[in-house]
């Protein structure tokens, strides 16, 4: 057993794990740094010295990878998954002034690209056992300026995209699925991204896949790929001349180095996901003997999940403590977890003054959020955490030190809830 034992937790003066107990994010190998080098070396570090579809470019040779690695025809890797769902939605075809279906519960990138194309967050509700779009909640936003739905497969648990996607043939509309905690995850055993007409993911950090800031379009549709290439890349065509821009748009390409990182990343992605997955299930059941702590329930159309983050809610009642409490006796332990979105999106200052810019504001069509109400994202907010997936690449021996902690910090509730 760990060697490490302790009696009081840290947040009553007990000590913290060292820094080394749980698996380092991101991981290095010998081989991404030769990569690196050579990359560096070769003095090549942008993707506009290569012929467009060059394999001889680290960003090309990745696009490919990954779009095989999630069952889509095409990829477009761009600076960051902001920018990603941006470029998604506008070579999906969203216009200024447009409205488009987001769920409350997310980053605020997934509404905020809106924003930068001119089009309108409306913002629906998710259901509470998996918090991603409740397509029910979804249908009754919708109105005659509505044009996309934005799905998030939150914490990489991919979303209902059968009810989805028949929404959005009723009511003919694009579905840009916002995959950036989702590599990997599958729906009735099909890849999250391309399941609807276009899908982004991002590589920042903490994601499952990182280069420290990046992003990633994938799609089945040609012309939605070949606007991606473009909206990447300065409004450039492929096959055009280089000064030749076709389009208003920025620079949002990556770079040759993040890609020879990604490189390395992708070889390793699918054997993380399994180990993920399987201790996602000693987790479930270690934490079982917890009282007051609530897991999501499985669902067998769930055929991969990409854990990205492992979140359960916390009854105050129950446990002892409330959520913020529990999350920061876990921060003074040293333990990596996922604090939770505190509000609703729609209770962000940047919806409720209407910070918008120059962009999403287009006269006539406004949204007055402060009358935006989601119950089921209002209640889950305050009650609702996670462990990040790093702590699922670890041992059993380090989840059953996760579950200790959690207990013993459980057992000294009375003297925790005082002090904080
Ligand atoms: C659901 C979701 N959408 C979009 C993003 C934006 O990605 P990025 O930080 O790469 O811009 C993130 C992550 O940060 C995210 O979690």
């Amino acid at each position: 057993m760990n060697a490490f034992k302790k009696s009081k937790p840290a947040i009553l003066g007990g000590n913290p794990f060292p820094s080394n107990t749980w698996p380092r994010w991101p991981f290095v190998s010998e081989e991404d740094i030769r990569r690196v080098t050579d990359v560096l070396k070769s003095g090549n570090w942008c993707r506009a010295l290569f012929a467009p579809d060059s394999e001889e470019s680290m960003t090309v040779r990745f696009e490919q990878g990954f779009a095989r690695m999630h069952q889509a025809k095409y990829a477009v890797a761009c600076a960051n998954g902001t920018a990603a769902i941006e470029i998604a939605l506008r070579a999906a075809g969203v216009q200024p002034g447009d409205e488009v279906i987001v769920p409350a519960y997310s980053f605020v990138a997934s509404a905020t690209a809106v924003l930068q194309i001119g089009g309108l967050p409306v913002f629906a509700d998710i259901e509470r056992d998996t918090y991603c779009l409740d397509p029910a909640s979804a249908e009754r936003y919708i109105t005659a300026n509505t044009r996309a739905i934005v799905v998030v497969h939150m914490a990489g648990r991919p979303a209902n995209m059968d009810a989805i996607g028949e929404l959005a043939k009723k009511y003919n509309l694009v579905i840009v699925e916002d995959s950036a905690q989702a590599h990997m995850a599958e729906w009735q055993r099909r890849r999250v991204g391309a399941i609807g007409d276009v899908g982004t993911f991002s590589f920042q950090n903490s994601k499952n896949m990182t280069s420290g800031e990046g992003g990633i379009i994938i799609t089945d549709n040609p012309d939605i790929a070949e606007m991606s290439y473009s909206l990447q890349h300065i409004g450039r065509k492929k096959g055009r001349p280089f000064y030749e821009h076709h389009y208003a748009c920025w620079n949002y390409r990556l770079t040759e180095i993040q890609a020879a990182i990604l490189i390395g990343q992708m070889d390793r992605a699918e054997e993380q996901n399994r180990k993920r997955q399987e201790n996602a299930k000693y987790l479930k059941q270690l934490m079982a003997s917890i009282k007051g702590l609530e897991m999501l329930p499985d669902d067998p159309r769930v055929t991969n999940h990409g854990y990205h983050l492992y979140m359960f809610r916390v009854d105050r009642e129950q446990f002892g403590l409330d959520r913020d409490t529990l999350v920061k006796a876990l921060a003074a332990e040293g333990v990596p977890y996922f604090g939770g979105y505190p509000i609703p999106l729609y209770k962000n200052p940047l919806f409720q003054e209407k910070n918008f810019g120059v962009n999403g504001f287009i006269e006539g069509k406004t949204i007055d959020y402060r009358s935006t109400h989601c119950p089921v994202v209002e209640q889950l907010c305050p009650v609702t955490m996670g462990f990040a997936q790093n702590v699922l690449l670890g041992t059993k021996e380090n989840l059953e030190m996760l579950v200790e902690t959690v207990l013993r910090i459980q057992k000294h509730a009375y003297e925790i809830a005082k002090t904080v």
